[in-house]
């Protein structure tokens, strides 16, 4: 298991270059088993959630290759498998998106549920829902959901839970209709910049898609998808984690290649914390000196600060000169660097579904563990900005959707080193004080 060891208190100075977008890769790879012949994928960052969705599709008879210029090839050698085994489905929730997709291909999707994870409960009743409406018979047995159908037929669907809309479940519903007979409409559908990547991707592939970037989306289902070769959007949540890197340290950083659009809740909370930003065509600079105003945030779905920065956020505003309320509307759950941060020296109290934060002068390094992956990214921003030196342990949960972050953070000036983490293959014998505690 790695480590991050950060000497925090340098300013991050410089220009870097944003990855591919995660949460887009994941269902446009799900989204090449509707086709027979080959997809190329371009800017797929290298992730360990993209090599789990690979692996998954190599179960699944689709053989996915990174070719010398780092694009993605993905190609069916075998149409007929149609089971995602739990193994690799409770690695990543994201691999539940190959279930709509099998159904509409292959006639039926054998796929593990995936269980919880350390930020809620986070249950699939909506894509269930909406793939039953597209007429797939779906039943529940021994952990798996069994979702078959001779052909799906296009529905009136509608997406909205009580958290709002499903982003995954969009993808997967929207996914199946491109090939059910007939007219979907899905309605209180996910916004997200991923959600209409997807539907760019399935449209470049032949899909009739309207609507993307709404909440209604109209899909007229085809016969067929053709071969097509796509770029990926720049992944937004590792911009917003790179600039807010840049405020935290009171530093001045320019990300390129992102989409400053997509940003739009985010660099206004950023401004008002008293950042600069400035906005180009496709890059962005933060600019910022002295310890961040307070400000209250409240992560919701899109176009709202999304949830997947809450976490970092709350990491900038513990240094600032105030007091911050910081609510998560999409998962009430997801505090999981509260005490982390605190052990750091932030002063942070959760009540429900928010957090009140005292900003503090100076938070003081020490070992921290990571529980999750935007959580981890948490820990390493309060890492760089803290008195000496700072541990963050169990960073497989950052390596699951940051493209080497460390390497980027080390490109603007941070003092980070990736090391092997010793004490986590020490016997529990060999362990003293504090670190029994896991
Ligand atoms: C996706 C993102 C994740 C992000 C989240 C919210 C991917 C791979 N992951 O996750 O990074 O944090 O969107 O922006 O894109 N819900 C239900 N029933 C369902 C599905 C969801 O009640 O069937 C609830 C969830 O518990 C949550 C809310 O709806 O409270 C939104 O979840 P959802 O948008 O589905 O999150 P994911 O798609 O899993």
């Amino acid at each position: 298991m790695d480590c991050f060891r950060i000497t925090g208190g340098v300013r991050l100075l410089g220009r870097v270059r944003a990855s591919g977008s995660k949460n887009a890769a994941l269902p446009i790879m799900a989204a090449a088993l509707l086709v027979d012949g080959p997809i190329t994928l371009k800017r797929v960052p290298d992730l360990a959630d993209v090599n789990t969705l690979a692996l998954l599709l190599g179960q699944l008879g689709v053989e996915v290759k990174r070719d010398s210029d780092g694009n993605l090839r993905i190609a069916t050698v075998d149409p007929t498998p149609t089971k995602a085994d739990y193994d690799l489905v409770r690695r990543m929730r994201a691999s539940f998106c190959v279930l709509g997709p099998l159904v509409a291909k292959r006639g039926r999707g054998v796929v593990s549920l995936p269980g919880g994870c350390n930020i809620g409960t986070r249950p699939v009743d909506l894509h269930l829902a909406g793939l039953s409406a597209l007429g797939a018979e779906v039943r529940i047995e021994h952990g798996y959901v069994i979702a078959a159908a001779k052909r799906l037929r296009g529905a009136d669907i509608n997406l909205r839970g009580p958290f709002g809309p499903t982003v995954t479940g969009t993808a997967n519903v929207m996914s199946a209709a491109t090939l059910a007979v007939g007219r979907t409409v899905i309605r209180g559908a996910a916004t997200e910049p991923e959600i209409v990547d997807l539907g760019n991707f399935l449209i470049a592939m032949g899909a009739q898609i309207f609507g993307l970037g709404t909440e209604t989306i109209e899909i007229i289902g085809v016969d067929e998808l053709q071969p097509t070769q796509y770029r990926i959007i720049p992944d937004r949540i590792e911009v917003g984690t790179l600039l807010l890197a840049g405020a935290i340290t009171g530093g001045c950083v320019t990300v390129e290649e992102a989409r400053p659009g997509h940003l739009a809740a985010v660099l206004a909370a950023l401004a008002a914390t008293g950042a600069d930003i400035d906005c180009r065509a496709d890059n962005v600079t933060v600019r910022a000196a002295g310890r961040p105003r307070p400000t209250n945030i409240r992560a919701r779905p899109y176009p709202g600060v999304p949830t997947d920065l809450q976490a970092q956020f709350m990491a900038l505003l513990s240094l600032s000169t105030g007091e911050s309320l910081i609510s998560d509307s999409v998962f009430a759950d997801r505090f999981m660097q509260v005490a982390e941060l605190n052990r750091l020296g932030a002063r942070i109290k959760r009540s429900g579904s928010s957090a009140t934060v005292r900003g503090v002068r100076e938070l003081s390094g020490a070992s921290v563990m990571a529980s999750d992956l935007r959580a981890s990214a948490a820990l390493v921003l309060a890492g760089l900005a803290a008195e000496r030196e700072t541990i963050v342990r169990r960073i497989y949960h950052l390596d699951r959707g940051y493209q080497r972050l460390e390497q980027k953070l080390a490109e603007l000036g941070a003092r980070i080193l990736r090391e092997r983490d010793q004490e986590a293959f020490l016997p529990a014998r060999h362990l003293v004080g504090p670190q029994l505690v896991r």
